[in-house]
């Protein structure tokens, strides 16, 4: 595996910007995620050469935040909030209506490659409960079918 001259480029710069290397990690990732889609081992690999630190450092993060993929995901990743507000308001079934209608079985990626729903914790949007980020933008006041909706007309 090898990163894009973007990417590499990307890094290279985000390295010189902090003070100490190990605070480049997250916005490095990020990186890493918007090119391959996703976090693997191959890539926290490649990463740690690139950033001259221990892959155990990355991998850390990695485990740490969950806003990062560590297993491939569709073309929308739909994370449904399951917190509190939201599951007062329907969240729970909303992830599992999500789930069984568009056939992608939690954190998995459905067969036509489309969907990944994932329950997640409070994405400080809990006054407009349930509520969905899909990919990088949020979507509020849901009903189960205005979210299935929503996603089925996604290009
Ligand atoms: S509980 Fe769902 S956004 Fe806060």
């Amino acid at each position: 595996m090898e990163f894009s001259s973007q990417l590499k480029e990307f890094i290279k710069k985000e390295l010189v910007r902090y003070e100490v290397k190990r605070s480049a990690i997250i916005p490095c990732l990020f990186a890493v995620q918007k090119e391959q889609g996703w976090v693997s081992p191959e890539a926290i690999t490649v990463l740690s050469k690139e950033m001259e630190l221990p892959e155990t450092w990355i991998t850390e993060v990695t485990s740490f935040y969950t806003m990062f993929n560590r297993k491939p995901v569709g073309k929308y990743h739909v994370q449904v909030c399951c917190n509190i507000s939201c599951s007062m308001a329907g969240g729970r079934e909303l992830a599992a209506h999500l789930e069984k209608n568009l056939s992608a079985k939690a954190g998995e990626v459905s067969p036509d490659g489309r969907y990944t729903v994932s329950r997640v914790e409070c994405l400080g949007a809990c006054g407009t409960a349930p509520m969905m980020q899909v990919n990088d933008e949020y979507y509020e006041n849901l009903t189960l079918e205005s979210a299935e909706k929503l996603l089925r007309e996604m290009e």
